[in-house]
């Protein structure tokens, strides 16, 4: 094989992405020294700039490219009201059943059909007590008293922290129907999670987006983001033949939805939801009235129409897409007769952007080196490594998916040339150390993965 012929790329275990995110810094399991958490995860040196890079992409996209929408950081405890008209105290529940002999605890609909038959466990075929509703939100008390009147929860989704203040947004943001805003935060569910490493997790974070428009225009608004959203996937670097659309039926609705699709990618273990689009009706802003006695109508001031906005949500998990990136990322091919692990994250969302080696460590070449690297650090996010022959540094940078590895060799004092070797091709390239900046910028622009 050429060194720059394209391959088919590998399809990763989950054990080999748990394995590649341990050894290189991405994630660990949470306080693994007391032998972990079940579901918990930590976010590493290279993890959270990837998780960063995700987010920073997220609102840009949002805020910065839609002038009709404004972000927003609300509290993770909010006023426990809001969770009985949210509708989440009565209805945001999963069915569980225990067993009686080793204790487990299962999602009724996660349970093999024989085993719920014959009421025995699938783990140790004890006895299985009947389904009984559980529900997903964490509680807490605030306050130095334990007692109910200190009850309140772990918000269960960002959504509601952008419902609530609709009237202080629309009063203060210069914003008029049809307009969104966006939030990114964590959100807590209690859930069932023993695999799938990070897909599933207690603690996560959400990007959602809650865009308020004219009843009447619910369906143009709702294709609209649809498409927009599925688009936004194929501008992060997600293959296309890895995405693909799901509608609920109507045993899958959430009890605030009209309609909803999923975004779903294939992942290790089969097609998942990764972003949710619903259309919420006027349903949450009609309850929150309800429950607060407040008016959160909206007074349209050329129709003097005033009404009750429908909701069309854009809801993505950032810790679920980081699972996406990763997994979609994940690539082997051999070089000189050695397997080659190499993530093919887009540039602009590799944790590091640019590796700056020097050839050798004496001679000036390292001082020369660090200088470039204070420099390129302004725009791009660098790792300057003059450990170990040039190719293992290659090969490590390859691993955390760092698209450009910058070296300065002999020449390079001679003439103020540097070479720059691009991860997917491996080719190589002479370049004056003057022009690095620009040409790293026209890669990243027009960076497109090979075989895409
Ligand atoms: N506000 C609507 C809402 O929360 P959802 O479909 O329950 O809708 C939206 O969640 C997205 O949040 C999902 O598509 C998924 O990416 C992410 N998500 C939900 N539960 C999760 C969990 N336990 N762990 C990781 N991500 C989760």
């Amino acid at each position: 094989m050429s060194e720059t012929e394209s391959i088919q790329p590998a399809a990763p275990t989950m054990d080999m992405l748990v394995s590649l995110c341990k050894r290189r810094g991405f994630i660990f399991p949470s306080s693994e020294i007391y032998g972990g958490l079940a579901s918990a995860w930590d976010y590493g040196p290279m993890g959270v700039e990837l998780k960063k890079r995700i987010q920073e992409f997220w609102w840009r996209q949002m805020t910065q490219l839609n002038s009709n929408i404004v972000g927003l950081d609300a509290a993770i405890m909010m006023h426990p009201r809001v969770w009985e008209a949210s509708g989440h105290v009565e209805n945001f529940t999963d069915p569980l059943i225990d067993c009686k002999k080793c204790k487990q605890r299962f999602r009724a609909d996660q349970i093999p059909e024989e085993n719920l038959k014959s009421h025995t466990c699938p783990e140790c075929g004890g006895e299985l007590t009947d389904a009984r509703k559980f529900n997903l939100m964490f509680t807490t008390h605030m306050g130095p008293v334990e007692d109910a009147g200190g009850l309140i929860y772990l918000r269960p989704e960002t959504a509601q922290g952008i419902y609530v203040n609709f009237k202080n947004v629309l009063q203060t943001g210069r914003v008029k129907v049809p307009f969104g805003i966006a939030q990114v935060g964590k959100a807590f569910r209690n859930e069932i999670t023993t695999k799938n490493f990070i897909f599933r997790t207690c603690e996560f974070e959400q990007m959602e987006m809650q865009f308020f428009v004219h009843p009447s225009e619910d369906m143009k608004w709702f294709e609209y983001w649809k498409e927009r959203r599925f688009q936004y996937y194929l501008d992060l670097g997600v293959r296309k033949s890895k995405l693909r659309f799901h509608q609920h039926g109507p045993d899958e609705l959430a009890h605030y939805a009209k309609l909803a699709f999923d975004i779903q990618y294939e992942f290790p273990f089969g097609w998942k939801e990764l972003e949710g689009i619903h259309n919420r009706t006027d349903y949450d802003l009609k309850r929150h009235t309800e429950f607060s006695g407040k008016d959160l109508t909206y007074l349209d001031e050329v129709s003097h129409e005033r009404y009750i906005p429908y909701i069309i949500e854009t809801s993505a998990g950032l810790t679920r897409t980081v699972l996406v990136i990763l997994s979609d990322a994940y690539d082997e091919d051999v070089v000189e007769g050695e397997k080659r692990v190499v993530l093919r994250f887009h540039p602009r969302l590799a944790p590091i952007t640019v590796g700056i080696f020097p050839l050798v460590k004496k001679d000036g070449l390292a001082e020369m080196a660090r200088k470039l690297d204070d420099e390129l650090c302004e725009d791009f996010r660098t790792f300057y490594d003059e450990s170990g022959a040039i190719g293992r540094r290659y090969r490590r940078q390859d691993e955390v998916g760092t698209p450009f590895c910058v070296t300065l060799d002999y020449q390079t004092k001679e003439d103020q040339t540097v070479t720059i070797r691009f991860r997917d091709s491996m080719k190589q390239e002479r370049v004056k150390m003057a022009e690095i900046s620009g040409t790293l910028k026209k890669a990243i622009r027009d960076y497109r993965r090979v075989g895409e």
